[in-house]
């Protein structure tokens, strides 16, 4: 019995420490016998435990400490600078975290070296403009990018979210005390059903509203696939959204072809170089692509206004003064985006808010082949976490930068050090609209309310 006693207290510290380095031993052992041989380095950092690599450190930051650029200021505390990049284990995946402005550069500029690999993408769709890559992806954001981000869509699209958005504020006060995130998404997936697919507050609204919220919750889940796990429940509702907009789709094919009303009209209808529309399954992978991108983040931009414009009353004080005249002029009418592209001192908290927001926090590549840069070896087949949330939250590249200062935007700004919708050919589609969105609830909520 001591015997047996014995060898398990002792096999204890064995198992701990083969469990701690079993990812290094895996993944980059291999790797660094390779990097040896061609002069290169791969990046410091250690992966974590088996499957789980540093999802627990991870956490702890996020969500305990709730301190998220701890996690990468440790990691540069520990291992040096560098040239801004660390290996992990996370997501299910080896990695390498890319968190200095010129090293996410040089992978948005790598498209024959890089491609986007978000995870559990196949719940935005297979045909979906997130999920394809090379000349298809190409195609698809042409398609994308005319129905959302030309000047005769946004005109629309500034037209068509104003009297929900006036609406909404006259609600809110009348209700007297709000949950801003709740009524900002409230409003936003109203404004997000009318412009897509022309779909009115109510019932079917609100069952997508439900079914959009489990959905978010799976990307950011293990991509476990069995009942009971959050990705296995947010599979299904993608299939009931799907359902509800298929059955959009066979309705409008009886109607005359000539009417755009919505997004889903508008790339429905586009016809690409040679002529050809997209399949109905690229629609709809694409609208729901769309309604998923545009939804949390709009809601979260949104939110975070209300919050930092009620932290900081100086600042709205002078988006008061310059939203005021403006709206003097328009005798309390609606504002188009040529109003917009005059709100300078409107537009500047636009741009702040959503550097602090961080709506995306990091985003994804997968390395198609070894690549070297600096010195150092991003392994073929591992994935490259741009950790842009570090870029806006870093003192090396903006001054104080917990402090919401629009007029940091007058001109100090380092232009390579704001990533907030990622770069290169995958440039987030909806920047446009995200921003003209955001400068008009800030127009109607600073000259019309106090909170
Ligand atoms: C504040 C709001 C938003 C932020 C911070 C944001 C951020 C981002 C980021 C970081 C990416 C990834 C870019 C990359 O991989 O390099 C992205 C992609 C994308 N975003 Fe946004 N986004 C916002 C709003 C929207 C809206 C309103 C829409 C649509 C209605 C939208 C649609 C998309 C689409 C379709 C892509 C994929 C583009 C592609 O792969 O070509 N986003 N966004």
């Amino acid at each position: 019995m001591e015997a047996w006693l014995g060898w398990i207290l002792g096999l204890i510290p064995l198992l701990g420490w083969l469990l701690w380095w079993w990812n290094e031993i895996w993944y980059a052992l291999p790797v660094k016998r390779s990097c040896s041989i061609a002069g290169v380095k791969l990046p410091p950092g250690h992966m974590g435990f088996p499957f789980f690599g540093e999802l627990f450190t991870f956490l702890w930051y996020f969500k305990i400490l709730r301190r998220p650029d701890e996690f990468i200021s440790s990691k540069r505390r520990k291992y040096g600078d560098g040239v801004g990049m660390y290996r992990t284990h996370l997501f299910g995946s080896p990695c390498i975290i890319a968190c200095f402005p010129s090293v996410n550069k040089f992978v948005f500029r790598a498209d024959d070296k890089f491609i986007l690999e978000w995870p559990n993408v196949d719940l935005m769709g297979a045909t979906s403009l997130v999920a394809v890559n090379g000349k298809a992806h190409a195609r698809l954001r042409s398609f994308v990018l005319n129905a959302i981000n030309r000047p005769d869509a946004l005109r629309r699209i500034a037209a068509l979210v104003q009297p929900r958005l006036v609406a909404a504020l006259e609600l809110w006060a009348q209700k007297g005390r709000i949950v801003a995130y709740h009524e900002t998404k409230k409003v936003t997936l109203e404004n997000i059903g009318k412009l897509f697919v022309s779909f009115e507050p109510g019932p079917q609204l609100h069952k997508i509203d439900r079914l959009l919220h489990d959905m978010v919750k799976g990307m950011r889940a293990q991509p476990l696939n069995f009942p009971g796990t959050a990705y296995h429940r947010a599979l299904q509702c993608r299939k009931k959204v799907e359902a509800i907009f298929r059955v959009e789709i066979e309705k409008r094919k009886s109607q005359s072809e000539e009417t755009v009303t919505d997004l889903m009209d508008g790339i429905r209808q586009i016809k690409d170089e040679e002529g050809k529309k997209l399949s109905d399954q690229e629609v709809l992978d694409n609208i729901i692509a769309l309604v998923v991108g545009g939804y949390e983040s709009t809601t979260l931009a949104s939110m975070w206004a209300i919050y930092y414009l009620a932290k900081y009353p100086n600042v709205l004080k002078k988006l008061q003064e310059e939203n005021m005249s403006i709206s003097q002029n328009k005798n309390g009418g609606f504002i188009t985006i040529e109003d917009i592209s005059n709100m300078k001192y409107t537009n500047k908290v636009a741009e702040e808010t959503i550097r602090m927001a961080n709506v995306a926090a990091f985003i994804f590549r997968l390395a198609t082949k070894d690549i070297d840069y600096e010195g150092y070896r991003i392994p073929k087949g591992w994935k490259v976490i741009l950790w842009l949330r570090y870029l806006h939250t870093n003192p090396e590249n903006f001054d104080d930068p917990l402090c919401f200062n629009p007029d940091r935007w007058n001109e100090s700004v380092k232009p390579v050090a704001y990533q907030v919708f990622g770069g290169g050919s995958r440039i987030c589609a909806g920047n446009m609209l995200a921003r003209i969105q955001l400068a008009i609830l800030l127009h109607h909520l600073s000259v019309g309310y106090k909170w």
